[in-house]
């Protein structure tokens, strides 16, 4: 993967940024993705954020190696801190992290959110904590997208602020357009992850330490849910 050639995961990230937006890209790494997009003409301008020194650095590199200076902006910064006001940010890619990670990234950076931003979300599992809060903070989810590459499974949230939403606890859990789609990624994804629950409940099973009722009832819930879904 470089700045010519995106993984199927960025590709699909890419896919939902608006055409002509304003791109921060938070946790940007090498900054491959706000780089793809100005290289096509996608967007107008972007920002890569990065709050360790090497991707940081990583992420100059990239800008710098394709003359893109003056229209991408590289900050060290933690989360939304990287976003200036002055930047008139349409858009906000976090991605590639855990979904309680970008949670709290979008949680700690509240004040640097105009409200008029879409979100475009790829949690590495955690995605239950990361819809919770965008339900909490008034975001409606507009469009989810599951793909498999290298044998993993990613998601991809896409978000906009419209006001009080309520979503059910399954909802939350397994995506509300995912569970409406149905597709056969989706269920090949809660195939294996019922497989993935039925041991972990006979391993606690058999755990020579007491494991917390509440850990086994919850494991045990999201098992119900998963077999009902998949009825
Ligand atoms: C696994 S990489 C993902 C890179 C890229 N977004 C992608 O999806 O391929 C996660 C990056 O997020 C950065 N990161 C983690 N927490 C961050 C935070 N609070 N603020 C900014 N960057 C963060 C890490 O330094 C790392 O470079």
């Amino acid at each position: 993967m470089n700045e010519h050639t995106l993984s199927m995961r960025l590709e699909r990230v890419a896919a939902n940024v608006p055409l002509g937006a304003r791109l921060a890209d938070i946790g940007s790494d090498h900054g491959y993705l706000p780089v793809a997009l100005m290289r096509r003409g996608a967007i107008v301008a972007a920002l890569a954020g990065e709050v360790a020194t090497t991707p940081f650095h990583a992420a100059q590199r990239t800008v710098r190696d394709n003359g893109l200076e003056p229209r991408i902006a590289v900050r060290l910064a933690d989360g939304l801190a990287a976003i200036e006001p002055r930047d008139g940010i349409t858009a906000i890619s976090v991605c590639g992290m855990g979904g309680e990670t970008i949670r709290d990234i979008l949680e700690r950076g509240k004040a640097y959110l105009n409200g008029q931003e879409r979100l475009i979300l790829q949690p590495n599992g955690g995605e239950q904590p990361l819809r919770h809060w965008l339900m909490d903070n008034g975001y409606s989810i507009v469009r989810e997208e599951l793909l498999r590459e290298n044998r993993f499974y990613y998601e991809i949230i896409v978000a906009e602020r419209a006001g009080p939403v309520a979503y059910t606890a399954e909802q939350l859990y397994f995506g509300p357009l995912q569970m409406q789609a149905r597709s056969p990624v989706f269920l090949a994804k809660w195939q294996r992850m019922l497989s993935q629950k039925r041991k972990t409940l006979v391993s606690l099973k058999h755990a020579r330490q007491a494991v917390p009722e509440e850990k086994v009832q919850e494991i045990a819930r999201q098992a119900k849910w998963i077999t009902a879904l998949l009825a």
